[in-house]
């Protein structure tokens, strides 16, 4: 219970309907500690909307379909992410995953790649990097990567691959010159992802707790940070679907605070964090 006068009343019975909306919908579990997050998160949801109370703000979200809908999950999803992140992960792909299904898809030349999760791209656009540097360039490969998420905002902001300065800091100098180009003028403080990187992404708003609009097989699945917000059952399905359309082999990268262990066995641990589909 805070000790501050809030300037709109939240009661209990408001953050349980809005977490339990948030949950049904996305997965992600709010628990007590989170209640002045959602609050803060939420409050400006109401001041945007000129809504003045949280009763009327409730009624609203029992329609699915209504525009303040979006606005709601992007606000309640949390999309912590940087270039980089985890770079254990980046070296592994380099050195050991890619060279592996390289030898694999020998004869389809074909690589698929799903950022599961990605929000605004910078995970997405990291693993991009490592790609374009391994696979020689006009080798003939046929790379793609998709980049899903269900915030609409963050996968606004992936596709127009614009970032600022401070959110490049876990690039190298050599990437930065490679890989981005620099804004002029008004945009002195902006950096613009390569086209070359760019092309080989698509990004799709898509919520993983409904069924994929896609076949596999799928040869790297990245999902990292995302299941840490989903309960046990959520989770189980969710694996269960991504084991469907692995490819056999398949590597899964999850985030460090994720595991495996008592939700699925269609993956076996490689290392820390980086499984193969089994079955
Ligand atoms: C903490 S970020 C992780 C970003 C990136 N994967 C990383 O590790 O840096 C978690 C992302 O999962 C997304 N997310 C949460 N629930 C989701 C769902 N049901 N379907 C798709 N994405 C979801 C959020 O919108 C958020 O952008």
């Amino acid at each position: 219970m805070s000790l501050v006068k809030k300037e709109f009343d939240f009661t209990d019975k408001h953050f349980n309907h809005v977490r339990d909306i948030a949950t049904r919908h996305s997965g992600i579990v709010l628990s007590d500690g989170k209640r002045d997050m959602v609050y803060s998160r939420l409050v400006r949801r109401l001041r945007k909307t000129g809504i003045d109370n949280f009763d009327d703000y409730c009624i609203l979200l029992e329609n699915p379909g209504h525009e303040e809908f979006t606005h709601f999950v992007n606000a309640i999803t949390t999309n912590l992410t940087s270039f980089f992140r985890e770079n254990h992960h980046f070296e592994m792909l380099a050195d050991v995953v890619l060279p592996d299904i390289m030898k694999r898809n020998q004869a389809t030349k074909k690589i698929k790649v799903w950022s599961a999760g990605c929000s605004t791209g910078m995970e997405t656009y990291s693993i991009a990097m490592v790609l374009k540097e391994v696979i020689p360039e006009n080798s003939g490969w046929d790379v793609k990567i998709l980049a899903t998420d269900l915030d609409t905002n963050v996968i606004a902001t992936a596709s127009n691959g614009i970032y600022n300065y401070d959110s490049v800091t876990g690039v190298s100098d050599k990437r930065m010159t490679r890989w981005f180009m620099r804004g002029s003028g008004q945009h002195s403080d902006e950096l613009k992802v390569s086209k070359k990187l760019r092309e080989m992404v698509t990004f799709k708003q898509l919520n993983l707790l409904h069924p994929f609009p896609f076949k596999g097989p799928i040869d790297i699945i990245f999902c990292r940070n995302v299941v840490i917000y989903f309960d046990k059952e959520t989770q189980k399905v969710l694996f269960e679907k991504f084991a469907n359309i692995h490819a056999f082999n398949g590597y899964l990268f999850i985030g460090h605070s994720e595991t495996l262990y008592n939700v699925t066995d269609r993956y076996k641990l490689l290392r820390n964090t980086v499984y193969n589909k089994i079955s």
